[in-house]
Formats: C-alpha cells, structure tokens, sequence
C-alpha cells in the first residue's frame, strides 16, 4: 500500500490545496510520508462563516437523511479498511494491529451515530399539577445547537475525530474540525468520504489541519456555539478560559489506576494490565499508570506483570508481531524518559524497561514511585505503569482517589459489595469492574470528572450537548 504525496484539506464541504505547507512524517522511519494542505486564517474564517451559512439547512434536514449520510461513511469505511489502518499506521506509528482495531472501532462509532440519528426524542410533560396550571401542557424537543468547532488528538485519529464529526451529523449541526498536526490524515479521508454526500448543505463541514499559534479563532470565536477538544489537560483548560459564551466540551487525560484485589482472576488481570498500560504505547487517556495489588498476592503478581512485559516485542509498527511501536515524537519519549529516570533518582525501583533509542521507549514497570514525582501524578501518556501495594479495600479506593484526575478506573474483584462501594466512591467518569481502566465501547459515556474534563462523549451524550431544549407549552382553551 501506498499513501499519496500530498492532500488537500476540506472547505466547506470541498477538497481545495491553497498550499501543501504541513509535512507530516512517518513516526517509525522519522521521514517525510505526506504533505496536506494548512489552513491560514482567512480559510479558517471561510470555513466558519460557512457553518452559520449551513446551520439553518443541516436543522432541516430529515433524520432519515442524517442516518444515510452516517450509513453511507460507515459503507466506506467498510471498503476503505485497509487503507485507513495503513495510514494510521504510517502517521501515528501505531502497530497494525491496534490500527485495524481502531478502523473497526471507527466504523461503530459513524453505526451507532447512525442509529441515534432517529432517536432525537422529546417528551410531553404535565404541567397541571397547581390550579394555576390547570388545562396547561408542555412538549419539549431538542434543536440543534449551531456551529461547532472540534479539536481533535493525535492518539486515536479516525475514532476521536469520528466522536465529534459522528453525533454532529446526527444531531444537525454544521462544523470545523481542526486535526492534529501530527496525524491529520484519518480526519482528512473522513472529509473525503463525507464530501461525496451531496444532501449535506455548503459549510455543513470542513477539515483543516492548522498550526496551533494560528488557530485560535477555533476558540475564540462567538459564531461557534460549542466547542469539543480532546488532548491534554495543559492545553484543554486554557482553551475554555477563553471560549467565552460558547459549551465547551474538554476529554482531557489521567493517571488512571486499577486495583487488583487479593480474590481476583490473576491470569485474567495480567493479559488485561498489559495490555491497559502498554498498548500503542500507552498513548491513551485512559492507559492504566497505576497498578495497586493487595499485599497478600504483590509479589506474585509483580513478577508475574515483569516476565509479560518483558516479552512484549518492540518494533516496526507494520510488523504484524509488534506491540510496541514509536511513540509520537523523540521529543514525547525524552520527556518520558526523564520522568523514570527522576522517580528512580528519588527512590523508585526500575522493574523492567526504561531504555529510550529514538522515539521507541521500552514498555516500563516501577515501583515504591514516590508520590511527588512526575511519574505518578501527572499523565505519563507513554509505555510506563507504577505498582503500588495497599491492605485494604478502603485503602485502595483512596490511593485512585488521590490524584487531580478522574477519568476512569479498573477493579478486579469478585466481591460485589466492594464494586458497589467502589462505583459509589471513586472520582471518576466511569469504573470498569474485571477490566483495565483503557476498556471503552464507542456507545457508553465517557469522560472524566477533577482535571481530566468537562462533559460526556459516547455518540447519545454528544448528541445532547450538541442540541438544546426547546419547550412548547399549550393552553387548552
Ligand atoms: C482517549 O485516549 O482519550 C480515548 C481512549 C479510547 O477511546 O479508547
């Protein structure tokens, strides 16, 4: 397979190349792949002006035709299967493997928008419950909420992209996505692919890789009336400060934990740790950093995680035998890399890994992490999980529970008394109970509560913050 030399961007709704300016490189090789267009300012005001253009024609359009654009993207993306999980390969540097299972995940997540494209309900609601209400009705329904503007990260590129492209067509809205610089080319074929839709109105949608510094009208602008950004926390929160009136969405990230209790399946919660901290690299929000085991079984099991991890074969991305490729950039490993080597200097002990050749890091275990360091409080994003011990259940909940983040947790128990009590106490979006905290299907709510986000994605949950509430209350007279 081939990938072309050069791709456009997409302006309302149409492929056009003003420039060829955004070199995006293979993260295996370290060399050129492709260029694609950059948007500059003046297209980026184009693109907007565009989505309030089309913002009236997309509310009209029937949920019927919503649902068959979906249907049509999720019918090409059927027939463009291996090409994408190349490209994915080819600019993320994600093994084969995890890039197929990212094309499959896309294709449910455009399959599920297309379902709930026809489920936009709303209710009839009795309002009579005083005299002064008597013979008085209400209906509400939801509207769509106008222009969005859409951020999307480099470590998932089809699948978070879809997450905000999918349930804005369902929902109705028009909008601007701006890809990462990194991996821009999953969301260009999705323009691709959505421009062969002639239902859908001029300026329902553009694609526009864009320099960050040059792309603050994303944010800023009052035509937008939500904005949706997936990627870090330093770079997540400022952007709301500035968004003004407009919703602001943020998936932000974490230092997710499991715990792995003393009854739980051990054969089971290592295959699933594993692969929950080390898969693409640990590039995902939700990549399992902190590993807590009771103390009766800690040994066990530790050296039962160091020989796994140790067998993880690194490599060329293509590699069907991969598991461990680059990560994004030399830049993102030397960061990491300096955050095991201070934790060791501190008093951590290196279990396994930790050496760096280029942008591949080797999958990393420590322990006796202390508590201050990078390594344990911020987001590793990277292949590295620490392992902690704790005696009890309560202990446990606390030590997930102490950190600035909240994005999802994994338990392995078999006790439903301390499922319940951990899905009662746990500061996160959502616990996973007999699977790592990276587990997600495309159609549950997702997102984190503390420093790791505002709001839900999950297709349904977008699709509400994509609409309001319009009421319509009626006096029978
Ligand atoms: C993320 O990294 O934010 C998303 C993880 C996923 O969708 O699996």
């Amino acid at each position: 397979m081939k990938l072309k030399d050069t791709y456009p961007l997409y302006l309302n709704n149409k492929a056009a190349q003003p420039n060829s300016d955004l070199e995006v490189t293979d993260k295996f090789t370290g060399e050129v792949a492709f260029r694609t267009a950059l948007a500059t300012p003046d297209i980026i005001e184009e693109a907007i002006a565009g989505t309030v253009r089309a913002a009236g024609p997309m509310a009209r359009l029937a949920s019927y035709e919503r649902r068959d654009v979906l249907l049509h993207c999720v019918g090409r993306f059927r027939e463009r299967f291996d090409e994408l999980a190349y490209a994915l390969c080819v600019e993320a540097g994600k093994p084969i493997g995890d890039s197929e299972g990212e094309v499959g995940r896309l294709i449910d997540t455009f399959s599920i928008a297309a379902e709930e494209a026809t489920r936009n309900y709303g209710e009839v609601q009795p309002l009579d419950i005083s005299p002064r209400a008597k013979g008085y009705m209400g209906i509400w329904k939801r509207v769509p909420i106008g222009p969005c503007s859409f951020i999307s990260p480099f470590n998932f590129p089809l699948n978070l992209a879809a997450h905000k492209i999918a349930p804005a067509i369902a929902a109705g809205c028009p909008f601007v996505m701006k890809p990462a610089s990194l991996t821009p080319l999953g969301a260009i074929i999705m323009g691709e692919v959505l421009a062969e839709c002639d239902i859908l109105p001029e300026g329902a949608f553009s694609i526009l890789p864009a320099h960050r510094e040059g792309a603050d009208m994303f944010t800023t602008d009052e035509r937008f009336k939500l904005l949706s950004f997936t990627g870090s926390p330093a770079v997540g929160w400022p952007l709301k400060a500035k968004a003004g009136t407009k919703k602001v969405v943020l998936e932000l990230g974490g230092n997710a934990a499991v715990i792995v209790d003393k009854d739980a399946d051990l054969d089971h919660a290592l295959e699933r740790i594993v692969f929950g901290a080390f898969y693409q690299s640990g590039q995902s929000c939700i990549g399992v950093q902190r590993v807590l085991i009771h103390d009766s079984i800690y040994d066990r099991f530790k050296d039962m995680l160091v020989s796994k991890t140790k067998t993880l074969v690194a490599g060329d991305p293509h590699d069907r035998n991969t598991f461990i490729g680059p990560m994004i950039s030399e830049k993102e490993a030397q960061r990491l890399k300096g955050w095991i080597d201070a934790a060791v200097e501190a008093g951590a002990t290196l279990l396994c890994g930790g050496k760096l050749e280029g942008a591949m890091l080797e999958a990393t275990l420590l322990e006796n992490v202390p508590k201050f360091c990078d390594a344990n409080k911020e987001e590793a994003f990277g292949p590295l999980a620490n392992l902690m011990r704790f005696s009890e259940w309560d202990e446990a909940l606390d030590q997930v529970n102490d950190s600035r983040f909240g994005l999802q947790a994994g338990i392995f128990t078999r006790d439903i008394h301390k499922v319940l009590e951990a899905w009662d106490r746990l500061e996160v979006g959502g616990v996973i109970v007999n699977d790592v905290s990276s587990y997600r299907v495309d159609n549950m709510p997702y997102g984190g509560v503390k420093d790791s986000g505002l709001g839900r994605e999950g297709i349904r949950f977008s699709i509400e913050d994509m609409t309001e509430i319009r009421n319509l209350v009626i006096r029978r007279v």
